[in-house]
């Protein structure tokens, strides 16, 4: 995903969107890092892994982008697409720090809750820009056009 989210942010209309995907790429970032401190509090050795599910939620972004102009009604995909992508970051890493409380390990569970908060908030953000703007400028767009 932190590969994704630069061609996210640069295929988007709306400003607001734009600024809420640069500034989770900044979270994601932080995320990564979050992860290795997990692998080490766990005293174990972070491999890179490619994840199916993550590949074809992204794919189908892509897809979506490919078959649409930079307008509103993309806005209104892009948010589509990365509310799935959230969702199911907050899943994964729901379930990760679940494992960690059995575990008993305190500080992987703390370093999960902070990536999980700033995942349910972009999650938030983005849903909130599609309620507050997004959709109505797609809409409009789309009676101007018929
Ligand atoms: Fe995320």
């Amino acid at each position: 995903m932190f590969k994704a989210l630069p061609k996210t942010a640069e295929a988007s209309t709306s400003p607001e969107l734009r600024q809420a995907f640069e500034s989770h790429l900044g979270e994601t970032k932080g995320h990564v890092t979050r992860l290795e401190q997990v692998f080490q509090a766990l005293r174990k050795k972070p491999k890179g892994q490619t994840s199916d599910a993550m590949k074809g939620l992204i794919e189908e972004g892509e897809d979506m982008v490919s078959n649409t102009e930079q307008s509103p009604l993309r806005d209104t995909g892009l948010i589509a697409a990365a509310n799935r992508v959230e969702h199911y970051e907050i899943a994964a890493y729901g379930s990760t720090q679940a494992f960690a409380k059995t575990l008993g390990v305190n500080e992987a569970v703390s370093l999960l809750e902070a990536t999980l908060a700033e995942e349910k908030k972009a999650d938030e953000k983005l849903t909130e820009l599609a309620e507050s703007s997004v959709n109505q400028e797609a809409l409009r767009a789309a009676s101007v056009s018929r």
